[in-house]
């Protein structure tokens, strides 16, 4: 089942806050409403955001928006969320075909949606074939960090697409999800997409990993992002800058995986790339439960940046850009999209 879709002129998403206990497949025809719905994280994951960035567009321009309306509503879907480039690179790339009318835009849309879907096999491949080449024969066990699944994608997912790879060739030994603070998309989304594929998992809160990965229950760590820098620094879930420092310090592979459209050659560094604030509110309760004292104040950046100097490899669906071996972004030339 796909994430997000353009069905019958309008756009359907599975609502990922109700998930694991339902899954709630939501009609959106309202552009307010699907900003609303990005914003509270109903759709989530950089690859997913840019697929609603340009379905987003093409649901105004078949209502009707043109000009400078359909490019003040392009304006306000692509600002939704800061840190995912995705969302303003989808809303971009659509926009290039206003002038050409509704039906161009659609057209584009919907490539976007399909060309997602081959990346994320694609990044399965030359992930776990990567994994073959640090890790050697057998099977190994990887830890993971929020939901990189194909909940954050339209299917099948970019880190966790590369464990699904793994497990459909017999190579992974167990995933190590962590449950991802504040808002569980480790423990709600990805156990959930990890149980539905019959993949071997077991759950960890966020603290436990750089321990474990002491204690030698997984051999890498794999991380999504949410925008990759020209100088390779990567911004992803809260928490991954951590989990890099713990596998750094085993001397253990941490491996993001993205698509190339994750990748801003026009930010730097990761000094640059804007983290987006969500307020103390999801860190002092939960589902409605009060956590902390009543006026308790949080600081809760949804992102962090693991420097470059962390990560072995990124691999996209064109290239695998061994960081640690000197190669950089500028330099690795792209290859071909692989097939399942
Ligand atoms: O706040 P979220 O749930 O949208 O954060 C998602 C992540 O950080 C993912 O790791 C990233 O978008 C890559 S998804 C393939």
């Amino acid at each position: 089942m796909r994430t997000i879709d353009w069905i019958d002129g309008h756009i359907e998403l599975i609502d990922q806050t109700k998930l694991p206990g339902e899954l709630v497949v939501r009609k959106v025809s309202d552009l307010d409403e699907l900003i609303d719905d990005i914003k509270r994280l109903a759709v989530r994951g950089a690859p997913a955001l840019g697929v609603s960035g340009g379905l987003g567009v093409a649901l105004v321009a078949q209502q009707g928006l043109t000009g400078s309306e359909l490019e003040e509503a392009a304006h306000r879907l692509a600002n939704a969320r800061p840190t995912a480039v995705n969302l303003s690179w989808g809303v971009k790339r659509v926009m290039q075909y206003a002038s050409e009318g509704k039906e161009r835009i659609l057209e584009e849309a919907l490539k976007i949606r399909d060309e997602d879907i081959a990346s994320c096999y694609s990044m399965g491949q030359y992930g776990a074939d990567l994994m073959e080449e640090l890790l050697g024969e057998g099977q190994h066990s990887v830890m993971t960090v929020c939901n990189t699944g194909g909940l954050a994608c339209v299917e099948r997912g970019t880190a966790l697409g590369v464990i699904q790879t793994m497990f459909e060739r017999g190579t992974l030994k167990e995933a190590l999800p962590v449950e991802t603070r504040p808002l569980l998309q480790g423990s709600r989304l990805t156990a959930w997409e990890l149980q539905q594929m019959g993949a071997p998992y077991r759950l960890i809160v966020d603290s436990a990993g750089p321990f474990l990965l002491r204690r030698g229950f997984a051999q890498a760590f794999f991380a999504g992002a949410d925008r990759i820098a020209a100088n390779g620094d990567t911004a992803n879930k809260i928490g991954t800058y951590s989990l890099s420092l713990g596998a750094k310090a085993m001397n253990l592979p941490v491996i993001i995986v993205a698509p190339e459209s994750t990748i801003d050659m026009a930010t730097k560094t990761g000094e640059d790339i804007k983290i987006e604030d969500r307020g103390s509110e999801e860190v002092a309760n939960f589902h409605g439960v009060r956590t902390a004292p009543e006026g308790t104040e949080a600081i809760n950046p949804a992102f962090d940046v693991t420097p470059h100097e962390n990560i072995t490899a990124i691999v996209t669906d064109r290239r695998v850009i061994r960081i640690a071996r000197g190669e950089t972004l500028a330099t690795v030339p792209l290859g071909p999209i692989r097939t399942k």
